[in-house]
């Protein structure tokens, strides 16, 4: 990458020419198109919302890579520029030739910005405000791209409703992957439009009802429609909207993900994550829409979010150590999760697992750990603290019986599981306090509790009294409801992978 000498005033000069006759030139006609976009002000150039009129394309692109010279990676949320020359690159995808207007097919244009940014050590991707790119599925690898870039996302994301964009299915939408020091960031959206997906699921709302009989009986009558709304059936191998593979160092923060047609936002083999600020927004009755998915990933920090959707807000699976989630408000969804693991005989190893600080409302679980039996490995050192509960059909729950609601036969091999504390979980439950249905070969070890004051949802209406199977533990307080279903004894050694 070339370096650029001049000063910040010429370049600003530069530049606010080539926005101004943007501005004025052929995007004129499309600026109602876009919203919250603003004049050209010093702030509208610094965000760079300047459309290329044909024929100055290169010119633009150029002018927006000098003007990448005057940002800070810190200070890209504001886009303040420097005063003497910052070591960030912007690449824009404006300047690739994305349209933004929500129907056009963008991909091509994300693929060419971030080739470019992948290049260029602490480099940004942006994908500007006031804009909605129609993006197919795509894949950021990079092992061969250089560390800590930047995608900033301030405008929106929209995923394909047609079913062509998804081939026989595919299981990841936005998939990032091998990389060293990658940040999402900004106060943009990713829409994964996946209610054309969530069809074969009972829908709650009328109008949904409504609008999809509507749009399948124009279709029916209309072969001829050419409109991505109007879609075959979709693959019935649903993709995860933004996930992140093989990679150290990841942040997400600021961006909400919303109706994902799976997962919203999925760790795979990633270290040192960090996921803050950070919304997922889809309805409670959405089908397998988890709202962050851990899978073989350590050293993961997660605070500050609010998870809306229609299974677990947090999963964390099989490979995941040193996981520290705080300051979450959960639901509607199933709660916070451990498991499932150890599904077909596999050996599933899970541990160093905090959550702290959360409140879990409308959900079918608040703080779960669930097996299957015939598995092996281990869940220890797993702390759950000070969390309220308020609707929640079961707050406290370990399953290792976990079937997915085919048959499961009965088997003596199990994932282990030990070293498990509740403190301080109150509020309100629907069903029963707390469910510990363990192992009979390899009994829950160190199960310990203290202070739970759970308390039924309606003081009227008569609920199950909690629950305990081969569960070895210690009440450290009096409990509401009062448990004496513990096995108490010695928790000898605690089950190891
Ligand atoms: C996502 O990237 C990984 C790693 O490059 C790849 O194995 C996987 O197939 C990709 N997923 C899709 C849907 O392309
Ligand atoms: C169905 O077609 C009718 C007539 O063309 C139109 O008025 C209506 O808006 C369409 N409905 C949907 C959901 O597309
Ligand atoms: C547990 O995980 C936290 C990070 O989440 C880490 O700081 C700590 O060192 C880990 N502890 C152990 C015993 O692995
Ligand atoms: C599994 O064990 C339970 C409890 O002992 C028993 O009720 C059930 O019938 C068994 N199921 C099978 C498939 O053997």
């Amino acid at each position: 990458m070339r370096r650029f000498n001049l000063k910040r005033n010429i370049l600003v000069t530069v530049i606010s020419f080539f926005v101004w006759s943007s501005e004025h030139g052929t995007c004129n006609a499309r600026e109602g198109k876009h919203w919250g976009r603003s004049k050209a002000t010093p702030q509208s150039i610094s965000n760079k919302n300047g459309r290329n009129p044909r024929g100055s394309k290169n010119l633009v692109h150029q002018a927006s890579r000098m003007m990448g010279e005057l940002y800070t990676a810190q200070d890209e949320t504001t886009k303040t520029p420097l005063q003497n020359g910052g070591s960030s690159v912007t690449f824009n995808v404006l300047d690739y030739g994305a349209k933004g207007d929500g129907s056009a097919d963008d991909t091509k244009a994300f693929e060419a910005a971030w080739a470019d940014a992948c290049k260029v050590e602490a480099s940004t991707m942006l994908v500007p405000t006031g804009s909605v790119f129609l993006v197919k599925p795509i894949s950021f690898a990079g092992p061969n791209c250089d560390p800590n870039i930047i995608f900033q996302l301030d405008g929106k994301i929209i995923a394909p409703t047609s079913s062509a964009a998804w081939g026989s299915g595919l299981l990841h939408w936005l998939n990032f992957s091998e990389l060293k020091g990658i940040t999402v960031r900004g106060k943009g959206v990713i829409d994964g439009q996946g209610s054309v997906w969530w069809n074969d699921s009972p829908l709650d709302k009328p109008e949904e009802v409504a609008a999809t009989s509507a749009r399948d009986s124009n279709y029916s009558s209309s072969q001829n429609l050419i409109s991505s709304e109007v879609s075959q059936k979709m693959p019935s191998t649903k993709p995860t909207a933004l996930r992140f593979y093989g990679s150290t160092d990841v942040t997400v923060t600021g961006i909400t993900i919303q109706n994902s047609p799976q997962a919203h936002l999925k760790f795979d083999d990633c270290t040192l994550v960090r996921v803050f600020d950070f919304s997922v927004s889809s309805p409670g009755n959405s089908p397998n829409t988890d709202g962050i998915h851990l899978q073989n990933s350590q050293d993961v920090v997660i605070h500050s979010s609010n998870l809306a959707c229609g299974d677990d807000c947090i999963s964390i699976q099989a490979g995941c150590s040193g996981i520290y989630i705080h300051d979450i408000n959960c639901g509607p969804g199933h709660g916070i999760s451990i498991g499932s693991l150890g599904k077909d005989s596999t050996k599933a190893c899970v541990s160093n697992i905090t959550v702290r600080d959360t409140t879990i409302h409308s959900a079918i679980s608040g703080v779960r750990i669930k097996t299957w039996q015939g598995g092996s490995g281990a869940v220890q050192g797993v702390m759950f603290s000070n969390i309220q509960v308020s609707e929640v059909e079961t707050p406290i729950m370990i399953d290792q019986y976990y079937c997915d609601g085919s048959k499961c036969q009965n088997k003596t091999s199990a994932v282990g599981v030990s070293g498990i504390s509740y403190q301080n979980i109150k509020g309100t439950y629907t069903s029963k306090a707390v469910h510990f249905a363990c192992s009979d070969s390899l009994p829950c070890k160190g199960v310990i509790l203290n202070t739970i004051e759970l308390k039924p949802q309606q003081e009227d209406k008569p609920l199950s009294e909690p629950f305990c199977w081969k569960t070895y533990g210690e009440l450290q307080t009096s409990t509401t409801p009062p448990i004496d279903c513990l096995l108490v004894g010695k928790a000898s050694n605690p089950y190891s992978c």
